[in-house]
């Protein structure tokens, strides 16, 4: 089952110098493939309309403070059941449950700042894609 999913490098792994380490885990996994990359800092209505389903819950603001901190790397990454399995590479939402090997596993440090999102179903890829690449969905 091909799929395409958004992924975001947040901007702790931009600060970090991790964009290269975190672009060359997905490109050599076998099968998948970058389609479109992108970097920017991303304004209140996009991170409003991207998290709104957590408005109101208790990470929401620092979330999206967070998020606006600094650029980040958005792409779209396509290939065989590639939203479960970049969501795998990604590792849990916490880093500290995350395995070694996984990217939060190996990088992260606390949960705001856990490196890495990426659609976590079909419905919200196609969702996440269209707000942040109109053009290619
Ligand atoms: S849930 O309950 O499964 O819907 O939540 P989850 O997918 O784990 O998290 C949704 C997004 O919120 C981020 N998150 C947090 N940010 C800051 N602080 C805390 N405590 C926190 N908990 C969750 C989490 O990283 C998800 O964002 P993305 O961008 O998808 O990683």
């Amino acid at each position: 089952m091909t799929q395409r999913t958004l992924v975001l490098l947040k901007p702790d792994a931009v600060r970090r110098g991790l964009i290269g380490e975190v672009l060359g885990r997905i490109e050599r996994k076998a099968g998948w493939t970058i389609s479109a990359l992108e970097m920017r800092t991303l304004d209140q209505d996009t991170l409003e309309a991207h998290y709104g389903e957590h408005k109101g819950r208790p990470f929401y603001e620092p979330l999206v403070e967070f998020m606006a901190s600094g650029p980040v790397v958005a792409l779209v990454v396509e290939g065989e059941r590639v939203i479960e399995g970049v969501r795998a590479l990604a590792g849990p939402t916490d880093p500290i449950a995350a395995a070694p090997g996984s990217i939060r596993g190996d990088f992260g440090t606390i949960v705001r700042e856990n490196l890495i999102h990426a659609s976590d179903s079909e419905v919200s890829a196609e969702r996440e894609l269209k707000l942040f690449f109109p053009s290619s969905s």
